[in-house]
């Protein structure tokens, strides 16, 4: 029988994210504050630790990884750990998410070196706009990335907008004409409140998914896809084009019933879940341990019997939770 990681709610984990540094170019304003410290380097586990990881998450039944950050390729040598996991037997699709600032450069190494899937972060195509919500962003360089990931015949390349009212909600049908005009899928994020962000409050730039979805289907003709993923995307076809249009709704519509992840911050920490602080220590596993992965394994079967049962996100400004998503890995 193939090994498989169940949790006490009876879901299968078998798709991780792993972020591989807490460090970014950006410092977009739901995710980060203006002033952030990051964890020292010997901390961070080294690229050998998280191949190792790899492998014996795969032994233990998971099928999917996605590197995530803070912005995985400000990490030297990622397309080093990309080939590394992407050479286990048994993962069936190695991910990435990604800011795009780099990709003009890494695009073709990554899909060389066995990248199955990129999702790129564009929140505007207003390049004051695109700065003012990045901080420290350049919207060319990212749109120079987003062809550069299309020319390396990356498929399905998803791009991820988190939808601020004020700020960006005017510009969704802008932002899916151009995921159709260039064959990309899209989806929209509901902001979640991890990290205290004292210049950004939350409650008042929310936007629900509902209401995106109610502007844009009077444009177009959405289509629902009933397919369930795992994943927190509810997504909608848009007839007559091969585009998909996503809603993550942690606020409106709670997916976390089906909910088949957990995640491992780019210290070694595995959460289990986004919106609590249940986690376990793999790094100190990992290098207490570093000729025997039985005590791994035994670390990762025993954290599924911690697993929160769901998130319960409260926009309320006294209720943000004080992990920011850069250290949680998206
Ligand atoms: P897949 O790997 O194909 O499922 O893509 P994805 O949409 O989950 O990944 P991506 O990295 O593009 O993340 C998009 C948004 O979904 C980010 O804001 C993530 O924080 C959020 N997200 C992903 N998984 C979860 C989850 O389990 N819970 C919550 N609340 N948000 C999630
Ligand atoms: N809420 C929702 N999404 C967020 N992201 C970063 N911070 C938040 C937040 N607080 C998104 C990024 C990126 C993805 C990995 O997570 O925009 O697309
Ligand atoms: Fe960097 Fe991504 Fe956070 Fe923006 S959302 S600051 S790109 S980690």
């Amino acid at each position: 029988r193939p090994a498989v990681l169940q949790d006490g709610f009876g879901r299968t984990i078998d798709y991780v994210r792993l972020s591989v540094t807490d460090r970014c170019d950006f410092r977009c304003v739901y995710c980060m504050a203006e002033d952030m410290t990051f964890v020292p380097r010997a901390q961070v586990l080294t690229l050998e630790e998280m191949g190792r990881l790899a492998r014996v998450l795969v032994e233990l039944g998971v099928r999917r990884i996605r590197l995530t950050g803070g912005e995985p390729l400000v990490r030297r040598d990622v397309a080093q750990l990309v080939r590394d996991i992407g050479a286990i037997s048994g993962l069936s699709e190695l991910n990435l998410t990604t800011n795009g600032s780099r990709l003009d450069r890494y695009a073709a190494e990554l899909k060389a070196a066995g990248l199955s899937r990129i999702n790129i972060s564009l929140d505007s195509l207003n390049p004051e706009r695109f700065r003012q919500l990045t901080r420290t962003g350049d919207l060319s360089q990212v749109l120079a990335g987003i062809e550069a990931a299309r020319q390396a015949g990356f498929a399905r390349i998803k791009l991820n907008s988190v939808i601020l009212r004020g700020r960006n909600h005017d510009e969704v049908p802008a932002l899916v004409d151009f995921a159709l005009e260039k064959g990309l899928d899209i989806s929209f994020i509901e902001e979640m409140p991890l990290g205290q962000i004292t210049e950004h409050d939350r409650g008042l730039e929310f936007v629900s998914s509902e209401e995106l979805r109610a502007g844009l289907s009077r444009r177009l003709n959405l289509l629902p896809l009933t397919e369930k993923t795992g994943g927190p995307s509810r997504y909608w076809k848009v007839a007559g084009s091969d585009s998909r249009i996503g809603f993550i709704s942690p606020h409106s519509q709670n997916f976390c019933e089906l909910c088949n992840r957990v995640r491992v911050t780019a210290e070694g920490r595995m959460l289990l879940c986004l919106g609590h602080e249940h986690s376990v220590d793999l790094r100190a596993v990992l290098r207490a341990h570093p000729e025997d992965d039985a005590p791994l394994r035994h670390a990762i079967i025993g954290a599924m019997a911690i697993k929160p049962e769901r998130h319960d996100f409260s926009l309320d400004p006294g209720e943000q939770l004080v992990r920011f998503m850069n250290m949680t890995g998206g």
